[in-house]
């Protein structure tokens, strides 16, 4: 965001701007951590199968249609979505929604983002103790009272002040230089997990589906993670969307950030399931999955303290692009309410999604341990709320808005700036968002209520 659009809005310098910084908010620890852990509590290789479809059919869709939205109507989320279509303002519920999706979610992030940036200097410790992490080391931090608390307002304060300030320059160009080093790690982690004796077991876990495994409340679960993983269905891209150039190609760059996300993930399970299975570990590790084995992996490599460090802090800064994107879809819609200037909703939206935190960061503390509403900790309904249903129906939305709301022609005219004539791959993407991506989205969030059998 570093050149003044006209109407002084901000807005990305390039299309390389505009896709390191769309790719900076998808991705985050939605690959590094949920992506491992919900393959490895959902039977695997099926739900990964499941979870690459809905990327492709459901995730580029809506990618597509918010940041198409997101330049057309050059605005924060809500005022985009309740001004698209003269005389329906209903359609402002999609970013009101979003905006309660971004305390949920920032709710739970923030207590997973503090576990990492304690992992950070808990393993540089161990590392020069001459001592190596184990699974006792999670246990205690995530059940802990005041330690995960101070990470948790740590981290939040971290994001809020970088809100604050607006210094998204700064945040674009570390993630921009960062980001290949995460990667370049992860290939270093795979390396090692992958001739680890063994290993095949893991790859299998993760590649040969099964898909008798496979249940109507998986498959919400790999919707819900497609979601999550490229920040849709809560007016993030929306936003992004708002700062794009005109001569950037929508789809081939939509396409692009799905696949170099998908990859990430793809590579983070590489480097986990080899070495569960490995270790004689079990995949169904739960939310500490990442903990114990990260660990563990480099714990048999010469200077694997310090690459185990090295490895929480490139997430640790993966972290920081998608929580800055998290908190700027309220921050945008109260700045525009005019009440309050940009560090006033900073504070007041921090403030808030820790007040919300406590509880979710409490959840694995024997204090609140045994509360369950929905049969759920504080931790999973947070969590269960924002992926699983707020997202797929602010999807939802956002798909019939694309495919059948708007019209065609404007639609199209917005989507395919950049090109002479309609090209084939935006009338594909159109078509499956007309045909295909709100039915499946129906589909499955009706399956997993019951509501009907398939
Ligand atoms: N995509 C981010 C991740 O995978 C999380 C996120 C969700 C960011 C929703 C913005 C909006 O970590």
């Amino acid at each position: 965001m570093s050149v003044s659009a006209p109407k002084s809005r901000d807005a990305f310098a390039s299309t390389l701007g505009a896709f390191a910084a769309t790719l900076g908010s998808a991705i985050g620890l939605g690959n590094i951590w949920k992506f491992p852990y919900l393959t490895g509590s959902n039977g695997g290789a099926a739900f990964v199968l499941v979870y690459l479809l809905a990327i492709a059919f459901v995730g580029i869709p809506i990618l597509v249609v918010e940041l198409t939205i997101g330049r057309k109507m050059r605005a924060s989320a809500v005022r985009a979505y309740g001004t698209v279509i003269p005389g329906q303002r209903f359609w402002a519920g999609v970013g009101v929604a979003g905006v309660t999706a971004a305390f949920l979610i920032m709710a739970f992030y923030t207590d997973v983002a503090g576990w990492v940036f304690a992992y950070v200097f808990k393993s540089f410790g161990a590392f020069l103790c001459g001592t190596a992490l184990d699974g006792r080391t999670f246990g205690a931090l995530a059940g802990g009272t005041w330690e995960p608390l101070l990470w948790q307002a740590a981290v939040l304060a971290l994001t809020t002040g970088i809100i604050a300030a607006g210094i998204s320059k700064g945040i674009e160009k570390v993630t921009k230089t960062l980001m290949p080093l995460l990667f370049i790690l992860l290939i270093v982690c795979d390396i090692r997990a992958l001739t680890l004796p063994g290993a095949g077991a893991g790859v299998a876990y993760l590649f040969r589906p099964d898909l008798s495994k496979l249940t109507a409340a998986i498959v919400l679960y790999a919707l819900g993670l497609a979601f999550f993983k490229l920040s849709l269905g809560m007016g993030t891209m929306t936003t992004y969307g708002s700062y794009l150039p005109d001569e950037t190609r929508i789809v081939p760059t939509a396409t692009r950030v799905a696949l170099a996300d998908t990859a990430v993930s793809l590579l983070a399970g590489l480097a986990i399931f080899p070495a569960v299975f490995a270790f004689g570990g079990k995949p169904a590790g739960g939310p500490g999955l990442l903990f114990n084995t990260i660990p563990l992996i480099f714990s048999r490599m010469p200077l694997g303290g310090l690459f185990t460090s090295m490895f929480f802090v490139l997430t640790a800064i993966a972290t920081i692009g998608a929580m800055v994107s998290i908190l700027e879809v309220p921050v945008a819609w109260i700045i525009e309410q005019g009440h309050l200037g940009r560090r006033g909703a900073a504070l007041l939206t921090g403030g808030l999604m820790f007040a919300l935190g406590i509880p979710a960061t409490l959840s694995q503390n024997p204090l609140l341990a045994e509360v369950k509403i929905f049969g759920k900790n504080f931790f999973d309904l947070f969590d269960f709320m924002s992926s699983n249903v707020l997202l797929p129906l602010g999807g939802l939305a956002i798909a019939i808005l694309g495919g059948w709301a708007l019209s065609r022609k404007d639609f199209a005219a917005e989507m395919n700036k950049g090109y002479a004539s309609e090209p084939w791959h935006g009338r594909l993407v159109f078509g499956i968002l007309k045909f295909l991506t709100p039915f499946l989205i129906l589909v499955i969030l009706l399956s997993s209520l019951g509501v009907i059998n398939i």
